[in-house]
């Protein structure tokens, strides 16, 4: 009676999961079904490589759950099969977006975001050739997600020292002078380093009570001291 009542219960909660599980991945399906169905994915899917790897990256992503196709970024018509056709210039398709073209294509949807960033040290250093990172440097070209700082940062800087406290995105000349004062004050505390281990370190809020103890336990020690030295002395004689 009691095995029965333990296997029923198990029995209806795997099926609770499975049927949890199984409902979640066919929604999903339906939704990829929903704007995967166009020629840009259809086609690239099927080449391999390169060319294909942004379909697999796309989906699953957070723009592809929002509803935004290949052709948003890209521009062509997502509804022509040909790829004279889908990727023509007379339907606007403008390839892989780089420079002021990527800002562009992000912009439709983001303009606070490329406003912001256009300005800032590294994107004036992006447009101009100078090493700055492009958005997709920092959000992956098609699995757009926000980077992990410090980490991400590491491939183009060597010291990241308060880069836990700025905006990537929105770094300017105050940044720039608040992290050289984060750096001097730093640097101090460096240079001043560890004391030498002999004397001790005296902590600077210690009350005459405390001085008045550690003088005292000095004392002891060293009163014990002279008394072993002394007794050994005297074993000599
Ligand atoms: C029938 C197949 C086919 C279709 C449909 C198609 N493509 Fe392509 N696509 C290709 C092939 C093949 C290449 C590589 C050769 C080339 O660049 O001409 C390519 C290249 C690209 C590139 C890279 C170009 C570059 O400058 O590096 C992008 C971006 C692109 N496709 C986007 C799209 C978008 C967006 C759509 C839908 C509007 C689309 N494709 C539809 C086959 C297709
Ligand atoms: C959110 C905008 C966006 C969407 C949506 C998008 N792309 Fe891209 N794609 C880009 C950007 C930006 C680049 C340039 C990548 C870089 O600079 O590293 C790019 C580059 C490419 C390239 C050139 C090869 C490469 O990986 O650099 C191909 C091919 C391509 N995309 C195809 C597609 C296809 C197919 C889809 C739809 C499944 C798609 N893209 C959806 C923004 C987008
Ligand atoms: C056609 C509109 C459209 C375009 C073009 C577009 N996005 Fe988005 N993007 C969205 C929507 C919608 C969301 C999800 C809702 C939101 O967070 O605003 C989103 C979200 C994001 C996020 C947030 C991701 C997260 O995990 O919170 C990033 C980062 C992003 N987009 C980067 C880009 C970049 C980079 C480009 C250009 C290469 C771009 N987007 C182009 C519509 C767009
Ligand atoms: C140096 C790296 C870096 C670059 C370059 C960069 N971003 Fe970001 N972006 C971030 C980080 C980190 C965040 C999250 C912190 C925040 O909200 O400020 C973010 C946030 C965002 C968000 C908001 C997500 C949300 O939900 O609030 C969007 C949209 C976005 N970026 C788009 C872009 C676009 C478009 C570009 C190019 C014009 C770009 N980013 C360039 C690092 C970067
Ligand atoms: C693709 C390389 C690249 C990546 C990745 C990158 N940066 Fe930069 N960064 C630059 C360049 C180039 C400059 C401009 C240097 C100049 O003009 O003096 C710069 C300047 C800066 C500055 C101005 C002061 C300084 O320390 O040089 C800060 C702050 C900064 N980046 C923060 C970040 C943060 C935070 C991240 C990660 C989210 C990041 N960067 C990722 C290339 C990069």
């Amino acid at each position: 009676m009691r095995k029965k009542l333990v296997f029923a219960a198990v029995f209806s909660l795997v099926m609770v999961f499975a049927v949890g599980a199984f409902g979640q991945k066919s929604s999903s399906a339906q939704k990829g079904g929903a704007n995967g169905n166009i020629s840009c994915v259809n086609c690239h899917k099927t080449l391999g490589g390169e060319l294909a790897k942004p379909v697999a990256e796309w989906t699953g992503s957070v723009h592809q759950q929002n509803g935004i196709t290949c052709d948003m970024c890209h521009g062509g018509d997502p509804a022509a099969a040909t790829m004279d056709k889908a990727m023509s210039k007379d339907h606007g398709f403008i390839g892989a977006p780089h420079g002021q073209a990527q800002f562009d294509a992000c912009s439709k949807c983001h303009p606070t975001e490329v406003a912001m960033y256009s300005k800032s040290v590294m994107g004036k250093a992006y447009l101009e050739g100078k090493g700055g990172p492009s958005c997709a440097k920092c959000h992956g070209p098609h699995h757009n997600v926000i980077p992990q700082v410090p980490q991400l940062c590491k491939s183009c800087h060597k010291d990241t020292t308060g880069f836990d406290q700025v905006d990537p995105m929105n770094v300017t000349d105050a940044t720039v002078q608040m992290l050289s004062k984060m750096k001097i004050k730093l640097g101090i505390q460096k240079a001043a380093g560890p004391r030498p281990g002999i004397i001790p370190k005296v902590s600077q809020d210690l009350d005459p009570y405390k001085i008045g103890l550690i003088a005292f336990g000095g004392a002891i020690f060293v009163f014990i001291l002279g008394y072993f030295i002394y007794l050994i002395l005297e074993k000599r004689d």
